[in-house]
């Protein structure tokens, strides 16, 4: 995984753009390079990590965000993979790596994500990895003409304990 740079923008936009890769669970919409650009500028503080395989090509990426509020700011993570590439546990190893990163590099308590009812590959990832089920968000999402319900997960720093993958070495 690597950050995002201007040159991975115009993928970065394509993917965005395509319904096929947004699948069924996320906002369609169509996003121009120029908008691609400014997302990275966002006030949520948006980061974005690419996911290359060894042979260097991109398969999908992970992002982290903040989610404001008066009290306090949450971090939020969210997650694509090509479709081409669904189902051989990438995301899982992805979403592994990111959770060390946010709880070793910031101080947050607490990581969340959101996922709609559906998405049971995403339930999936987030549970192999620790997250809890919080609840539900009712009427949460506007996807396809429909607003829909998600689950709020979440892990906490006490129930993250170590890192799983980012600080080990081949030893280990
Ligand atoms: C959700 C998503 C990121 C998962 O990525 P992935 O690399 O396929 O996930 P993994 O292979 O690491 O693990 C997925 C788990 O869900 C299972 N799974 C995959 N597709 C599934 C499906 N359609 N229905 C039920 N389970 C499914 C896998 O078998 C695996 O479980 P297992 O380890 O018990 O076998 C990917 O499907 C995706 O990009 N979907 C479209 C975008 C999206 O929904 N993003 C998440 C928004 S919250």
């Amino acid at each position: 995984m690597r950050v995002m740079e201007k040159e991975d923008l115009p993928l970065i936009a394509e993917w965005f753009s395509s319904p096929e890769v947004f699948g069924e669970y996320n906002t369609l919409r169509q996003m121009s390079k120029t908008e691609a650009e400014k997302m990275l500028e966002s006030p949520l503080e948006l980061k974005q990590f690419l996911i290359e395989k060894k042979d260097g090509s991109k398969i999908g990426f992970v992002s982290h965000f903040y989610v404001l509020h008066p009290a306090a700011r949450h971090l939020e993570i969210g997650y694509i993979l090509l479709p081409s590439e669904r189902g051989k546990g990438y995301c899982t190893e992805a979403v592994n790596i990111m959770v060390d990163y946010l709880f070793l590099s910031k101080e947050s308590r607490r990581i969340q994500a959101q996922t709609d009812l559906r998405n049971i590959a995403s339930q999936k990832v987030l549970e192999k990895i620790g997250f809890k089920k919080e609840g539900t968000l009712r009427k949460n999402f506007f996807v396809r003409g429909e607003w829909r319900d998600a689950y709020l997960y979440s892990i906490l720093r006490e129930e993250w304990k170590d890192p799983k993958i980012l600080t080990k070495t081949t030893s280990d």
